[in-house]
């Protein structure tokens, strides 16, 4: 992934300097990579190969970093630490860290773009585009982290919470799940991956809520205890630390539920979900 990363992104010598080192900085500071993995895992599971569907793995990362970025801003969560390290807006100021983020934004759907003619036809890419698209809108992430503010300034009632997560988080992890289908017309396969992406994308956040409780600030790469101190809508804050994890775990086994019909094709997948509730960091 980081080399290919690496070879999409513009050099840190070209200018505008500060933007590209911003850039770079915030992807290569480390990060699990596990959107990019799933998307990887999709493809293999429909019979595509792992490096034709790499410019889409290596976008859906840009465009997650490009969401890290600007969820730690001080208009935002207000974060200081990110992936072991100081967050993009405190090393590079406010103005750049903004600007890196829309930058990786633009550039995850060039990518796509750019490699369309490799990806499959033209309407199976666009179906990808599309669904990227709206994963990342105002009815996916960027309205779930509008929801999470909301929430956070005690405007929105605590019974919203699985839809905040299901918005900021579940919805660009649906859409990775859904790459393999998409891109190889396994039409039949869709809506399978869809109900594993959706469950997988809830045990994601929940885990994370869970994590920042129990968690340690240098396992985790940012600082643990912020929920708390924020006073953000969280699963543990509603329902209790003991029946989060349990909730997480069931939205695992959903997942892993949800690829039955796949048989040995989903292993992958299925280890993946196993991999977002026994997660450490
Ligand atoms: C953190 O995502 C933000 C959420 C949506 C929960 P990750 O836990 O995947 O962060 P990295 O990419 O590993 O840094
Ligand atoms: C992040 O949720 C969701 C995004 C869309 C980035 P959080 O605010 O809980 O993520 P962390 O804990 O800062 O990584
Ligand atoms: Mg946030
Ligand atoms: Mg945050
Ligand atoms: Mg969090």
């Amino acid at each position: 992934m980081d080399a290919a990363l690496d070879r999409l992104l513009p050099p840190a010598d070209q200018e505008p300097r500060t933007l590209h080192e911003a850039v770079r900085y915030s992807v290569f500071a480390g990060g699990k990579r596990f959107r990019p993995a799933l998307v990887l895992a999709s493809a293999q599971a429909c019979g595509l190969d792992a490096d034709t569907v790499l410019p889409v793995a290596c976008a859906v990362e840009a465009v997650h970093t490009y969401s890290l970025i600007h969820d730690d801003l001080p208009s935002m969560d207000n974060a200081d630490w990110r992936r072991g390290r100081p967050t993009c807006h405190v090393r590079y100021g406010e103005a750049i860290a903004i600007l890196a983020g829309d930058a990786l934004h633009d550039m995850a759907f060039q990518w796509i773009a750019a490699a369309s003619d490799r990806l499959g036809p033209p309407d199976r890419v666009l179906r990808v585009v599309l669904d990227l698209a709206a994963a990342l809108g105002t009815q996916g992430m960027v309205g779930g982290q509008v929801l999470d503010l909301l929430a956070e300034r005690g405007q929105l009632p605590a019974d919203w919470v699985p839809e905040i997560h299901r918005r900021k988080t579940g919805c660009l992890i649906r859409a990775c799940a859904r790459v393999g289908p998409l891109l190889s017309g396994r039409e039949e396969d869709l809506p399978r991956l869809t109900a594993y992406g959706e469950h997988l994308g809830l045990a994601f956040q929940i885990t994370d809520d869970v994590l920042d409780v129990v968690g340690e600030s240098e396992k985790l790469g940012k600082r643990a205890g912020a929920d708390e101190a924020s006073s953000k809508a969280t699963y543990p804050k509603v329902f209790g630390l003991e029946r989060s994890r349990q909730m997480a775990r069931e939205e695992a086994e959903a997942a892993v539920a949800a690829l039955r019909p796949l048989g040995p094709r989903g292993e992958l997948l299925a280890e993946l979900a196993r991999f977002v509730v026994e997660r450490e960091r």
